[in-house]
């Protein structure tokens, strides 16, 4: 490959501002993924170990391959599936991980719209004053189910949020995209503070922290490593070009190094914060750390139902999932969005829809997975486990294993370190150090990891 022979930038349209770009960027990684996932595979993986063991692979595999697929996309300002053909050729099979992450971003709505319409359901209950009831955990969690199962309202709930991600990303990435994230990310940081001191002053909450900060290794197996990289990888929508597609909305101005790591801080910092606020409610209310995707929507109206003014903290928290997961499901219908736009010229209009339609009939299947379509089942998982299984579990390992195996291996150094600084006008001193990570560690780590999951499983 000769880079310097690569086509000048596509009329593209940037984020205005390198802080616009980071909180979009934020904006997609923090989501359901940290609210609701991460506080329930932490419960089902032990506690502390899993925090313990998440904190390492974040901070090592997780910001390289975050700059692997940064470099991929501002280098291109291109799609997944053309950015890496930019880089490797027309006939190159390097772009099958672009194909793979383009149809993954699909699986992924396929369940991650689901339980965003969850979100507004518990937001709609709050708000009409639901939980101000005293109903034990055993009647909140036979009513969640009870919602869930229901074969029209969580797929009415789940129109809604795919009807307002299109709205949003119908009106492009700047005035979409960057104007809602600006917003919302500092609202939800500001009420998880909140609820965080109002859950650590429960009743038994120290409990809760013991068990999140504690590790205990004797649950540790190569199934609890697996969780754990699914989770980083999940949660930093890495592996499936999401960061690719971002990044080729960079300017040349943006520090790929600098937006990596506060990315992945300010990501992480939500998942522990939502820890923090869930875990004392837990062992406070008494409910079983170990309750799977549940977990969130039981022990939040369990806390809110107990305080002043309950139905109105309910609500907020709930707002604020809600506003958490769109800046996700914006991410991950824009990638697929793009991919249309940029590979078939269609109009943004056509390929906003083709793409929510898409959701819709995936979303529709899989919601009514957990109910009415419940007795067909794959290798003993639903639809809706299925599409998490294939996407988390599978495709975006590897979707990260062969972006940093081409980085790290088919791009010169001298092209990866200039686009990482930005020609220079940025110090990135541990290059060297990156680029062993890139070559060795971080494939090595994920293939034994992938591997020593599945056979212990
Ligand atoms: N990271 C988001 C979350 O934590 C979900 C998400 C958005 C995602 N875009 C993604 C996950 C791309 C994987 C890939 O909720």
């Amino acid at each position: 490959m000769n880079p310097s022979s690569l086509p000048p930038s596509v009329h593209r349209p940037l984020f205005h501002s390198q802080i616009g770009a980071i909180f979009a960027a934020v904006g997609s990684a923090v989501g359901l993924g940290n609210i609701w996932r991460f506080p329930y595979e932490a419960g089902q993986n032990g506690g502390g170990a899993f925090l313990l063991i998440y904190l390492v692979l974040v901070f090592v595999l997780g910001v390289s391959v975050m700059l692997a697929e940064f470099f991929i996309g501002r280098k291109t300002h291109q799609d997944a599936v053309t950015a890496m053909q930019t880089l490797a050729g027309k006939r190159s099979a390097w772009i099958i991980p672009g194909y793979m992450g383009v149809y993954c971003a699909l699986l992924i709505n396929g369940f991650y719209f689901v339980v965003a319409g969850w979100t507004l359901e518990y937001l709609y209950q709050s708000a009409s004053g639901a939980f101000g009831s005293n109903r034990t955990s055993e009647e909140l969690g036979a009513a969640f189910s009870l919602f869930c199962s229901n074969p029209l309202r969580p797929v009415f709930w789940m129109l809604v949020f795919i009807g307002m991600t299109h709205g949003i990303i119908n009106f492009g990435v700047q005035r979409g995209i960057e104007r809602v994230s600006k917003i919302a990310m500092p609202l939800l940081f500001l009420i998880l503070l909140i609820l965080g001191v109002r859950s650590l002053t429960l009743p038994n909450g120290m409990q809760g922290l013991r068990f999140l900060f504690t590790p205990d290794f004797s649950q540790v197996t190569g199934g609890t490593f697996l969780c754990a990289m699914s989770q980083a990888f999940f949660s930093l929508s890495l592996g499936m070009g999401c960061m690719v597609t971002y990044s080729s909305y960079f300017e040349k101005s943006t520090s790929l190094v600098k937006s990596a790591i506060w990315i992945t801080l300010l990501d992480t910092l939500v998942a522990v914060l939502a820890g923090i606020v869930i875990f004392p409610a837990v062992f406070s209310f008494g409910i079983a750390p170990t309750q799977g995707p549940d977990l969130v929507f039981i022990t939040l109206p369990s806390v809110f139902q107990q305080m002043p003014f309950g139905s109105l903290w309910a609500s907020l928290f709930f707002a604020l999932l809600v506003i958490a997961a769109l800046t996700s499901t914006i991410s991950l219908h824009e990638v697929f969005t793009v991919y249309l736009q940029d590979r078939f010229r269609f109009s943004r209009a056509t390929s906003t829809g083709l793409t929510s339609f898409a959701c819709v009939v995936l979303g529709v299947f899989s919601s009514l997975s957990l109910g009415m379509l419940s007795s067909f089942t794959l290798g003993g998982m639903t639809f809706f486990d299925q599409l998490d299984f294939l996407s988390s579990k599978i495709l975006m390992p590897m979707g990260a294993l062969i972006f940093c195996v081409f980085v790290g291996w088919k791009i010169p150094p001298k092209t990866l370190q200039a686009e990482l600084t930005s020609d220079g006008i940025y110090n990135f001193r541990i290059f060297p150090f990156f680029h062993f990570l890139l070559r060795y560690v971080v494939p090595l780590a994920i293939l034994m990891i992938f591997f020593g999951g599945f056979l212990r499983n």
